[in-house]
């Protein structure tokens, strides 16, 4: 079975969305092997979105993502990143199919409520960064 990394971000912490958020997760048939709610450091957070580091909105982005307590977590499923990607919906709420997440939650483009990986690589590096391997329940 595939593993993602996904993060419940601050404007959904803020508004007590992880449990809804968590049942659309479940509803759709991914299992959370690993969870725990933190607050990114500033390091984390830049680390983790390095690859957005040449971007304008890098800085608001990591503003955003140390403003909060967010949820990381280990989702496991068959074509879990891809499945993820599609339960998430748009980057952009405004472009978000019915049911996902981000139309259900999103607030804008940058406090778009979750995160997912895009690519097993990338999955990979992003539990990685979060989580030890005992931490992992499958
Ligand atoms: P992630 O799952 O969070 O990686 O989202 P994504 O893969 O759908 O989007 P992408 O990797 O392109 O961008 C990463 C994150 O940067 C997005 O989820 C947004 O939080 C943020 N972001 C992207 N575009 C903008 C923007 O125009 N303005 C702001 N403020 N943030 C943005
Ligand atoms: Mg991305």
């Amino acid at each position: 079975l595939e593993r993602t990394f996904s993060i419940i971000k601050p404007d959904a912490t803020e508004r007590n969305l992880t449990g809804a958020i968590n049942a659309v997760i479940e509803k759709a048939g991914l299992r959370i092997v690993a969870q725990k709610r933190i607050r990114m450091t500033r390091e984390q957070a830049e680390t983790f979105y390095a690859v957005h580091r040449e971007r304008p909105f890098f800085g608001e982005l990591v503003d955003f993502m140390v403003s909060g307590p967010v949820v990381v977590q280990v989702l496991e499923g068959e074509g879990a990143i891809a499945k993820y990607r599609e339960v998430m919906g748009a980057t952009n709420p405004a472009n978000a199919a019915e049911g996902t997440i981000r139309k259900l939650f999103a607030k804008s483009v940058g406090e778009n409520s979750v995160h997912g990986s895009d690519a097993p690589e990338t999955a990979a590096v992003e539990i990685a960064q979060f989580f030890a391997g005992n931490e992992i329940v499958g």
